[in-house]
């Protein structure tokens, strides 16, 4: 499969079409950034971890229930995926408190809580990705409620599979962030990626961070920390 015209550039991914109009290339860049572009580094070797990483979950996924947009993986940093419109929410699910959270409500990072805690920001960089509501995003008419209601269920059988993989491999989910797109026919899809990017990771015994924070907060081992989650992945599987 050819990738023809870049359709769409984001900031750790390039989109192209293909010679199908239902499916889109995926091109994984080592390019990171954080706090809405303020920061901005490079990560080596991230677009290829992060590629592989998300296509492995998203064929796990696809057995256990969740469809997502995976196709094939065409090349160390390419996958060919489903051509989708993303549902401009960016879906976040918390086990543990950290980042905005444990900012926002002014309590400590490492709070286990007893149930996950799922959010929505609006996927919209002008504005900062606000947190928004399920009657806002109704209210908006980012998603229906019926779509609403399957990102949820779906979100959730995302977490109970990713938490219990990672905890195989010694490593605590603490949270992560989703994003869903709809097919040509309407149906909803898992999209995006699952990677140290989007997911925090802690060491389960050091709770050392194995994820972009260290990116982030300029903890120093960012290439490293993606190494490490993805060697604990390929031992796993
Ligand atoms: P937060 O605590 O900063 O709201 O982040 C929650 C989770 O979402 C965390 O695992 C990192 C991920 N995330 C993204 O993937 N993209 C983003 O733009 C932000 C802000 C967070
Ligand atoms: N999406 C954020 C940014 O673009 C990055 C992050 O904090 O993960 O800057």
């Amino acid at each position: 499969m050819q990738k023809l015209e870049l359709l769409y550039e984001g900031k750790a991914k390039k989109v192209y079409a293909t010679d199908d109009p239902a499916l889109v290339i995926v091109d994984y860049k080592d390019d990171a950034t954080a706090f809405n572009g303020a920061k901005k580094g490079t990560i080596a070797g991230k677009g290829v971890i992060n590629n592989q990483m998300t296509n492995r979950f998203m064929a796990k996924l696809e057995t256990a229930g969740v469809p997502t947009h995976f196709v094939r993986e065409l090349s160390e940093r390419e996958t060919v995926v489903k051509k989708v419109s993303i549902v401009p929410l960016e879906v976040i699910i918390r086990n543990i408190s950290a980042g905005s959270f444990a900012k926002r409500y002014g309590v400590e990072e490492g709070i286990v809580f007893d149930e996950p805690t799922i959010e929505f920001s609006y996927k919209c960089d002008a504005l900062d990705d606000p947190l928004l509501n399920t009657s806002h995003a109704l209210a908006l008419k980012l998603a229906t409620p019926e779509e609403i209601a399957v990102i949820e269920k779906y979100a959730f059988a995302v977490n109970d599979f990713l938490k219990s993989f990672w905890s195989s491999c010694g490593v605590t989910l603490v949270d992560f962030k989703l994003e869903f797109g709809r097919l040509a026919d309407g149906r909803l899809v898992l999209a995006d990626e699952i990677s140290p990017d989007t997911c925090r990771l802690w060491d389960s015994k050091t709770h050392e961070k194995l994820d972009k924070d260290r990116f982030r907060r300029d903890l120093g081992g960012v290439e490293g920390a993606y190494a490490e989650v993805m060697r604990r992945m390929m031992e796993a599987l």
